[in-house]
C-alpha cells in the first residue's frame, strides 16, 4: 500500500461552478472522491489537498515524504505558467508526479502552452476533464507497481 497526494492549485475549489465550459460540470470533492476510491480499489490510499495560495503547496510538497507520499498527481492550476518556485520544491523533494490539466493548454490562450512542469513530470494528461484524474489515479498505480 503506497500513499498518493492528489494536489490542486489556485481556483480549483470552484469547480462546478467556475467556466464549466471549460473546466466541466464536475466538482471538486467529486473529482477527489472517485480519484480515492480508484486508489483504494488498488490498494492505495490517496489524500487530496487544494490550496490557493503557492505557499501551502510549496508546504505540503516539502512534507510530503514525511507524510508517507511516494507520488504526486497535480494540476498546479495558473501556477503552471508562473511558478518557478513550484517547480524547484518538486526538483527538491525529488517525488514523482503526474501532471493533469482538465481543458486543453494549447488549445486556449498562448501563455498556457507554457507549463514549468512537464519537462520534469513522469507524464502529462490534457484536456481531457475529470477524467483526466482518473487517468492519473491509473498512472500512479502503474508507477507504483514498477520496482524501484
Ligand atoms: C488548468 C489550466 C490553467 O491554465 C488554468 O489557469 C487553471 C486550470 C486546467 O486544469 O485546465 O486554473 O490547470
Amino acid at each position: 500500500m503506497a500513499r498518493v497526494l492528489l494536489l490542486n492549485g489556485p481556483n480549483l475549489n470552484l469547480l462546478g461552478s467556475r467556466e464549466p465550459g471549460v473546466y466541466g460540470a464536475d466538482t471538486l470533492e467529486s473529482i477527489e472522491k472517485r480519484a480515492a476510491e480508484l486508489a483504494r480499489e488498488a490498494g492505495h490510499e490517496l489524500v487530496a489537498f487544494q490550496s490557493n495560495a503557492e505557499a501551502e503547496l510549496i508546504g505540503r510538497i516539502h512534507g510530503a515524504a514525511a507524510a508517507g507520499i511516494s507520488f504526486l498527481i497535480f494540476n498546479p492550476a495558473a501556477l503552471t505558467h508562473t511558478s518557478i518556485a513550484l517547480r524547484d520544491a518538486l526538483l527538491a523533494v525529488r517525488l514523482p508526479f503526474v501532471e493533469v490539466h482538465l481543458s486543453n493548454t494549447h488549445a486556449r490562450e498562448p501563455f498556457r502552452r507554457h507549463s514549468y512542469f512537464s519537462d520534469i513530470a513522469a507524464g502529462v494528461i490534457t484536456g481531457l476533464g475529470a477524467f483526466g484524474y482518473e487517468l492519473a489515479v491509473r498512472a500512479a498505480v502503474r508507477h507504483l507497481a514498477k520496482p524501484s
